[in-house]
């Protein structure tokens, strides 16, 4: 009943000319809120489109409420396609998340898993554009963060304790790793294929180390992967509303000295 009555407000909306926001898969984008989304100022929405260039958000109750909803429902696909992972997963001393956007699963994971006393870091780049490929190669203007609004929405969600390195002032081998954990969603893997990051991201892993990435469905390992411990698990997507992807695991525990 809700969903015919928001579709003919949809259609009537259209029609004069306002902002249509794509529908959401309903069972994701309905579970609990574990992100919060701020008030959205003109700034944030910006920063918005150039990490979700599909959708029109404007300052406003509205906006905020549907991207707060989004954003929930990404993690809640990922977080449950990775829960059984995560169980298995020795607890952490730092973690390491690349190209986080505005933090939406740092926020998540850091309160689903607990991680209020380990070190959270987070590797981000500033951008006016985006330079969208799909398995593309390495670049180094590929960047469209706005570490301001990041630290922002961390913030707002109680995530202060999130350490950021900006990526012009730092390359990825610098970090300070060891790792325990690294992941990248709709950034390293996907839009940029990770054969061109794999040897930067091992020497950041610690031994026992385990990182997990967005890979497209037509994903197909590729030769380095080969001597690794890794497996491949599908997710449903909030949106498009009838979408699926995959997430990329890999575990360092069973390689070969690198
Ligand atoms: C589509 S957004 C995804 C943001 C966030 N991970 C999410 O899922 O909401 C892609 C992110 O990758 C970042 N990025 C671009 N080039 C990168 C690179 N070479 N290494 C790491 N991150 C990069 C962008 O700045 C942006 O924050």
């Amino acid at each position: 009943m809700v969903t015919i009555l928001q579709r003919l407000i949809d259609r009537g909306r259209r029609a004069l000319g306002i902002t249509v926001l794509p529908e959401l898969d309903e069972r994701l984008s309905g579970r609990e809120r574990v992100f919060r989304a701020p008030p959205l100022t003109r700034e944030l929405t910006d920063a918005i489109k150039l990490i979700s260039p599909q959708f029109d958000l404007t300052p406003g109750e509205r906006s905020r409420r549907y991207w707060e909803a989004d954003q929930n429902g990404a993690c809640w696909g990922e977080y449950e396609a990775l829960e059984g992972f995560f169980a298995s997963m020795p607890r952490p001393r730092r973690v390491l998340e690349i190209g986080p956007g505005l933090g939406r699963s740092l926020v998540f994971f850091s309160r689903k898993l607990g991680w209020d006393d380990i070190e959270l870091h987070a590797y981000e780049g500033e951008g006016e554009t985006t330079k969208y490929t799909v398995l593309g190669p390495r670049f180094d203007d590929s960047f469209c963060g706005n570490i301001r609004m990041l630290r922002r929405v961390l913030e707002f969600n109680g995530i202060g304790n999130v350490t950021i390195f900006d990526a012009h002032d730092l390359d990825m081998r610098q970090l300070p790793g060891p790792y325990d954990f690294i992941w990248s969603f709709y950034s390293v893997g996907f839009h940029w294929a990770l054969e061109h990051f794999l040897d930067d991201l091992l020497h950041l892993m610690s031994d026992a180390a385990a990182a997990v990435f967005t890979v497209p469905n037509e994903f197909e390992p590729f030769p380095e992967l080969e001597g690794l411990s890794f497996r491949i698990v599908a997710f449903k997507m909030v949106w498009p509303k009838d979408g699926y992807l995959k997430l990329l695991v890999i575990e360092k525990k069973t390689l070969p000295d690198r």
